[in-house]
């Protein structure tokens, strides 16, 4: 943003390194990227941008490996910007982090209320890990800085470091949905965290529907609070925040760069690794296992399916990428083993002795596998029962390259807003019309395949991620440009 010092702001670190034992006695130092759309889209933002990010280091090396501020360059190969650390103990990251992060705000966002656990230890604790990364920033940070806060872990820090930082420039992203007032209204905190929102100069969300539902919950619960629709606007407590929606988007080109790398030959070997057999087509589903990725309803869909289609048994084979999450929440664990129990049942009931109807991968993948396995897919399955973007959708499109493959896109997902028109749309509940839709999609003719995944192609390529740096930071750059309008 100009020459202006940028600090980005979030809980999850981008790198985090970690010990990992060679098996002979010795540790060596390991450098993992943590999945999630957030960390994975804004490091390449921040390498091309430069500057601080501070995150929780959570990794059991990271304390080995940071100077004497709590810094390191990253990427380790090739540094860029600064990953500056925040140490949070144990008690902070149950209650502020297993606790009103993700058992208060993620259920509350996503509409799931009757997964909320309003424990009164979990507010305290967010708000004084707020107060740590605050005084992060303050000390970092001067009137010409630009703090750029993310997601839902950190709702109250810009109104706690607009207090020493009347003049920065403050603004937050919101990666995940954003919910009717009649929702929010059952959080006991809702008052604070609306007012820790508005500490931001600009607040963006994934869409447009967002930003309406943010406004209504700013009137319910707001009394002074001035809302201007039009403009986008809140003004509040002396101060305007501009609430605007700016759809996420992917690396579309190093995507396809990376995804070509997976050639003919390494999909044969990953086929033969897992054993999906020459001819047996491939649907894929990668995410995080959270209930919000709509993994049992999908399971589901795909008994109905190859109960009422026995001619696709031992000709689809779905492949399940999903990496372990949030394990300390009981929700969590009942979901893994919900995934485990419907995976074991499908294979037992329709498994043959050549054919695995459902694979599960739960290894590391790196990018090139990852895109290669995207690109190679006849299907993606991306059916979340709640999701503020989904960039999976996005990732599938942009690693297209090949013959087109069919993304099948859940209607409750805010991609659907960009890729609904040609993607398969699936209602995650509706088990029959989604076993409905694969059998759409697996028997689509080649021209209209092409004409979709051509036409997806063309949004993801243009609307990429330097397309959404570029509107968050241009509209960043109007409001400091109209500084008196925030008096
Ligand atoms: C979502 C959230 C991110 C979060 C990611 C992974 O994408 O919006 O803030 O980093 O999930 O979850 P985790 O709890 O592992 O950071």
């Amino acid at each position: 943003i100009g020459d202006r010092n940028l600090l980005v702001v979030s809980n999850r670190e981008p790198y985090q390194h970690r010990y990992r034992d060679d098996g002979d006695g010795d540790k060596r130092i390991v450098v993992d990227e943590p999945i999630g759309g957030l960390t994975a889209g804004l490091d390449r933002v921040m390498q091309r941008t430069g500057g601080t990010w501070i995150a929780w280091g959570d990794g059991d090396a990271d304390p080995d490996v940071v100077n004497t501020a709590n810094c390191v360059e990253v990427p380790p190969e090739d540094p860029q910007y600064t990953l500056k650390r925040v140490w949070l103990g144990e008690q902070e990251m149950r209650e502020y982090y297993y606790g009103f992060s993700n058992q208060v705000l993620w259920p509350l966002c996503h509409d799931l209320v009757g997964k909320a656990n309003f424990e009164g230890s979990f507010w305290q604790r967010y708000q004084a890990v707020n107060e740590t990364f605050t005084d992060i920033v303050t000390d970092r940070a001067d009137d010409d800085t630009v703090v750029w806060f993310q997601d839902y872990h950190l709702a109250l820090a810009p109104r706690m470091a607009r207090e020493e930082l009347p003049e920065a420039t403050f603004l937050q992203f919101w990666h995940i949905p954003w919910p009717a007032w009649d929702t929010f209204r059952v959080c006991p905190q809702r008052r604070e965290l609306l007012e820790g929102l508005l500490g931001n100069d600009l607040l963006g969300f994934h869409i447009e529907r967002y930003c309406q539902q943010f406004l209504d919950c700013v009137e319910g619960c707001l009394d002074d609070a001035v809302v201007d629709r039009e403009a986008g606007t809140v003004h509040y407590d002396g101060r305007t925040t501009r609430v605007a929606a700016f759809p996420m988007n992917v690396d579309a080109d190093r995507i396809e760069r990376l995804s070509n790398t997976c050639d003919e030959d390494a999909w044969a070997d990953f086929r033969e690794q897992y054993g999906v057999g020459d001819d047996v087509k491939v649907a894929i589903g990668v995410e995080r296992l959270d209930y919000t990725k709509g993994i049992p309803e999908r399971l589901d869909a795909l008994e109905t399916f190859w109960d009422e289609h026995p001619e696709w048994r031992g000709e689809l084979t779905y492949v399940q990428k999903a990496s372990k999450s949030r394990i300390e929440i009981p929700e969590y664990q009942t979901l893994v083993e919900t995934v485990h129990e419907k995976i074991a049942h499908l294979n037992d009931r329709f498994g043959t002795d050549d054919w695995t109807p459902v694979v599960y991968v739960d290894e590391m993948l790196s990018d090139e596998e990852l895109y290669g396995l995207y690109r190679h897919s006849d299907l993606a399955l991306v059916t979340p029962i709640r999701d503020g973007m989904n960039l999976v959708a996005k990732e599938y499109v942009a690693a297209q390259t090949g013959d087109a493959g069919v993304l099948l896109l859940s209607e409750l997902a805010g991609a659907d807003e960009s890729l609904g028109g040609d993607a398969l749309t699936v209602e995650p509940y509706d088990t029959a019309a989604f076993a409905d839709q694969i059998v759409r999609a697996l028997t689509m003719p080649t021209e209209e395949r092409v004409r979709r995944m051509t036409s997806l192609r063309e949004t993801v390529g243009t609307n990429d991620l330097e397309a959404w740096i570029g509107a968050l930071f241009e509209a960043v750059r109007e409001q400091s440009a109209s500084t008196d309008g925030f008096e």
